[in-house]
């Protein structure tokens, strides 16, 4: 072999080394129980038992992680997924937003169930029990829809409605 592909193999096979001393933090805190969803909201057996399995490994402080979590760049990929996910909508810290949040939220997992945009593509490759089936959806639709019907009730409308915001 050519001295100069040797050297660019130890390289490589170094940085690939180097890069495993970076773990991300895990996503697994203690549950508070005061802020989970169904703290603030009824959540019914069959709609908790479909966003524990399809949702929550991104919204939710605990996430169930595969074996190559632990293997970079993969772990910082699934890393970057579960925070940007946690940000948009966190399952376990529900009970917390706003109300407005909370009535915007509950429209936004409708549309992206509906869209099939959720979960990640990427995701159920790996995680096939998480693709939603036609039931699944309409499980959540269903529910989010009670949720918001119900918020209407509690709420004045304007409170809850606003445009032109996320
Ligand atoms: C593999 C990680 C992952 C899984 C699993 C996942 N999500 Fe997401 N989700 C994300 C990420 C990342 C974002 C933010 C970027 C984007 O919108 O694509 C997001 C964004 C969202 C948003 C957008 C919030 C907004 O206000 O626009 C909703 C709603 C949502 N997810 C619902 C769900 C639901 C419901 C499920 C389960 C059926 C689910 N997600 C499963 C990673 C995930």
């Amino acid at each position: 072999m050519k001295r100069w592909i040797k050297i660019v193999i130890i390289v490589f096979i170094a940085a690939l080394a180097g890069i495993q001393l970076v773990q991300p933090a895990r996503n697994m805190s203690p549950q508070s129980s005061r802020k989970e969803i169904s703290a603030g909201f009824s959540v019914p057996a069959s709609a908790q038992q479909v966003i524990q399995q399809s949702c929550y490994d991104c919204h939710s402080n605990n996430t169930r992680y595969p074996w190559y979590a632990n293997i970079q760049p993969v772990g910082w990929l699934l890393n970057h997924h579960i925070t940007d996910g946690k940000h948009e909508l966190n399952f376990d810290e529900f009970a917390s937003y706003p109300p407005r949040k909370q009535y915007r939220k509950f429209k936004a997992i409708e549309n992206e169930i509906q869209k099939g945009d959720m979960p990640l593509e990427s995701y159920l490759l790996i995680h096939r029990d998480a693709k939603l089936s036609e039931d699944q959806k309409n499980i959540l639709a269903a529910w989010c829809e009670a949720m918001r019907d119900s918020m209407k009730t509690h709420f004045p409308a304007d409170s809850l409605e606003r445009p032109h915001r996320r």
